[in-house]
């Protein structure tokens, strides 16, 4: 199952794959999605088995615009305006679920739902052409990197295709990094998990605060992708590195050529020369597939400012060193 151009007739295919109840991978602006029907049990079952994902991690349902949200989900007044402020863009939504609209195992045993509108045309074209929510978590096995290339889906389901029958070839995802989760069913809007859109422009836009979700252990997980490792290549990985030990791979950001031990490095990719992060998001999870390739002892990161993007950026680093559950 080679990826397939994206053309009228691929476009057909895919769409009839989806509605016979098997998966379809799709790019976005973020990370390419695992996609299936989100009302067929049969179809969203197949993405926990083919992923490998634990079944109490819910999934977003990916629609056109707030008029197709609204089949799944009960906007108040406050996420209309958020919706209308920033979507198509990298942000999803937490909101009260419409009661029998979806697949109950999208929603993992809650009453809530994920609900985002792609900024990526081929998505676009993909779900008004099926004309309905698409499930779809990134499309990487669980605990692996997020693809932002079609050849990585590949990659992820070499071995284990389940029930994907085709990857839609868009090239490389604009963003590289997922989408900002924000929950909107409380009084104060909580970010569960940081993304593409950074807090200080979702506030600037919509004029409405939002704080980081501080997780008490002790309370249940409210987006179970939160914890553990995650988002992990299959080597080790050394943050804040200033220095490179024999055998390391060196994930640089900005000048590394006065680093220490840099002879040692067994391969380097640099982030952004420049020190641009949102280009340091955009190669990030591809920099990462290909040093591991390399079958260092460790990836070593260089320090990465927490500005912005950066953020979002240092989450997923600090899931990615994390030790390993599995
Ligand atoms: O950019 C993205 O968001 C990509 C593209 C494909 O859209 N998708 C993605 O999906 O990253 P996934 O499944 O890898 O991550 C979705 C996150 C998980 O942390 C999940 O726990 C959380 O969203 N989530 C989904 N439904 C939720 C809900 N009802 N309540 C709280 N968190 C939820
Ligand atoms: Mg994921």
């Amino acid at each position: 199952m080679l990826p397939t151009p994206f053309n009228e007739s691929s476009l057909k295919h895919a769409v009839r794959w989806l509605r016979d109840g098997y998966l379809v991978a799709f790019p976005t602006e973020t990370v390419y999605g695992l996609g299936a029907d989100a009302t067929n049990d049969e179809a969203v079952r197949a993405i926990y088995h083919t992923k490998g994902r634990p079944s109490n991690n819910p999934i977003i349902v990916h629609v056109a615009d707030r008029v197709m949200a609204e089949r799944y989900a009960i906007f108040d007044e406050r996420a209309a305006h958020i919706a209308d402020s920033l979507w198509c863009d990298a942000l999803t939504l937490i909101l009260p679920v419409r009661a029998g609209s979806v697949s109950p195992h999208i929603l993992a045993g809650g009453k809530t739902i994920a609900v985002r509108a792609p900024k990526h045309d081929l998505a676009q074209a993909l779900i008004r052409a099926f004309d309905g929510g698409i499930a779809a978590p990134s499309a990487n096995r669980s605990g692996n990197i997020s693809p932002t290339l079609a050849a990585h889906v590949l990659e992820e389901f070499a071995q284990h295709h389940g029930a994907l029958r085709m990857i839609l070839d868009g090239g490389h995802t604009h963003r590289g990094l997922e989408s900002t989760v924000l929950d909107c069913t409380s009084e104060q809007l909580h970010i569960l998990r940081a993304g593409s859109l950074d807090a200080a422009y979702i506030e600037a836009v919509t004029g409405h605060s939002c704080s980081f979700f501080a997780h008490d252990a002790s309370s249940l997980l409210p987006s179970p992708g939160l914890l553990t490792s995650h988002y992990a290549p299959s080597c080790a990985v050394r943050l804040h590195a200033t220095t490179l030990k024999h055998g390391e791979a060196l994930l640089a950001f900005g000048a590394y050529d006065h680093m220490m031990g840099i002879e040692h490095a067994c391969a380097v990719r640099n982030l952004s020369e420049t020190g641009d992060l949102d280009e340091a998001a955009f190669h990030l999870y591809e920099w990462l597939r290909v040093l591991d390739h390399h079958r260092p002892s460790c990836i070593a990161v260089m320090p990465i400012p927490y500005d912005g993007v950066g953020k979002a950026i240092n989450d997923r680093l600090q899931r990615a060193s994390a030790p390993r559950t599995v």
